[in-house]
This record gives structure tokens, C-alpha cells and sequence, in this order.
């Protein structure tokens, strides 16, 4: 079949940032897929590896957030979905991401599996960046993935793109000199300076705050790890 028409080029950004996927995906090349997580391995077992019950954190965003009025709430790195399918199921409409395809068609199946809608894509962190609004941003887990050079400017995004009076809650493993564990030593991993979340939320309403140790059989050894974690509130300036 012959093409009438081409689009104008100049729009191909624009298309593959609405349809979040890269220029070669859009048109139609599809190169090798670089592997950006070894969660990738990790959930190809039959099993959640995460589980299917939720963060207490998600039961802490209902309280601080109620869906009694729509909210649009993106999970970031959203792992095999348990916390986006929570959240879809109690009334909010959930968009979420990651860069495991894996994980990604487990939290589909989940999500298929209650019958809820979410928007799930994947994309790489480091370098999504939001470009529509969200009244929560919640994140769980994987800030760890984002180089120290590169925290501001993605906490700063994600708080242009958050309405005002909405809500991000996140935690960060943090580093302890008396904590080192194997998985500190794998390349891509940046544990956080304990307290260095909090200095991001300094215009905002820290609603709550804290730092935990915690016993982790994630990879099949026991260990601890320190958590830092941060509820704020997106205040409107008064001049
Ligand atoms: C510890 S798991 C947490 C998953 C989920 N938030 C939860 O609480 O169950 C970390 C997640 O970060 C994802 N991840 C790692 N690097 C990433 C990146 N550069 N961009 C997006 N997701 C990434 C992994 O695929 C994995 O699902």
C-alpha cells in the first residue's frame, strides 16, 4: 500500500514523548532492547517476587489523600504493580512505570486480574521526565537508580509537574558507613546521604519524615538496610 503522506519530521519528538516511546520504536526499528534493570531476571520467575499486598506507605497516601475527589497519582518505578493495582482498585487514577518488561506484564496481569485501568509504559528514570500534571507522586524503592548529579533535576520536575496541595511520598535507601551491604557495590546504585531527600522538600510542607533500619532477604541473603522517607505537601507560595 502506497503512503499519501509523511508526517513532518519535527513531529516525531512530540509523537514518541505522547506515546512514550523512543523515535526508532515510533518508526518501526526495532534495535536490541538494552537491559536496564537485573529486576529484569528477577521477575521472570512464575511468582510476584514483591508480593501482591501493598506499601504501607499506599495506606498512609489514602489517609493524607483521601480519593474522595478524582486524583491522577503516578507510581515511579513501579516494579510488578502491587502498589499501582492498590491504588487503582481504592478509586485513583494510577499511572505508573518502570523499566523491567517483565514487571511491567505482571502488573498488567494483576491490574487485568481486578479489573482496574492503569497507564502503565515503561521508561528509563534517568531520563523520563513528566510533562503533564499529577496531584501524587509516589515512588517506592528505586530512587537509589539515580545518580546524585542528577536528583535535582528530577525531583524538580516531578514537583513543577504536581498540582498545588498535592502529595509526594517517597523513600530512598540511604548510606550508613556501619551498613554496607553486597548489593552497595553493584554498578547503577546510589544509595542517598541519610537526610539528603529531605533537603529537596524545603518549600514544601514535610508533613512526615524518618529513617529506618530494616532486615531484607531480597536475593535470597539476610541484611539490613537504612530508608529514609518523606511526606510533603506541594504549598502555594503567599506573597
Ligand atoms: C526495589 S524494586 C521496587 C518496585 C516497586 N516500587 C515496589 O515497591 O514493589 C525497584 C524497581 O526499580 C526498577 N528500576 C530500576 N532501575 C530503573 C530505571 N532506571 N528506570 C525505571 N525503573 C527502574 C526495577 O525494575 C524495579 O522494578
Amino acid at each position: 500500500m502506497a503512503l499519501n503522506s509523511l508526517p513532518d519530521i519535527s513531529t516525531l519528538p512530540l509523537l514518541a514523548n505522547v506515546l512514550h516511546c523512543s523515535i526508532d520504536q515510533l518508526m518501526g526499528y526495532a534495535a536490541e532492547q538494552k537491559r536496564i534493570t537485573d529486576y529484569e531476571e528477577r521477575y521472570k520467575a512464575d511468582g510476584y517476587y514483591w508480593g501482591v499486598q501493598p506499601s504501607p506507605m499506599c495506606y498512609e497516601i489514602m489517609k493524607l489523600c483521601p480519593p474522595i475527589k478524582p486524583l491522577r497519582l503516578l507510581d515511579v518505578a513501579c516494579g510488578e504493580g502491587k502498589n499501582a493495582v492498590f491504588f487503582a482498585r481504592n478509586g485513583y487514577s494510577v499511572t505508573a512505570f518502570d523499566a523491567a518488561h517483565l514487571g511491567l506484564d505482571k502488573a498488567k496481569r494483576l491490574a487485568e486480574k481486578v479489573q482496574v485501568d492503569i497507564n502503565f509504559f515503561r521508561a528509563d528514570l534517568r531520563d523520563f521526565r513528566l510533562d503533564s500534571h499529577f496531584d501524587i507522586v509516589f515512588c517506592s524503592g528505586s530512587l537509589h537508580y539515580i545518580s546524585q548529579e542528577l536528583r535535582r533535576e528530577i525531583l524538580e520536575n516531578y514537583q513543577a509537574h504536581t498540582t498545588d496541595a498535592g502529595l509526594h511520598a517517597l523513600n530512598v535507601f540511604v548510606r550508613k558507613p556501619f551498613l554496607i551491604t553486597e548489593s552497595d557495590q553493584r554498578e547503577g546504585r546510589y544509595k542517598w546521604v541519610s537526610g539528603e531527600l529531605f533537603t529537596y522538600y524545603a518549600d514544601w510542607l514535610i508533613v512526615h519524615c524518618e529513617e529506618k533500619i530494616f532486615d531484607c532477604m531480597s536475593g535470597g541473603s539476610p541484611h539490613r538496610h537504612c530508608m529514609d522517607t518523606l511526606y510533603a505537601i506541594k504549598q502555594t507560595a503567599v506573597i
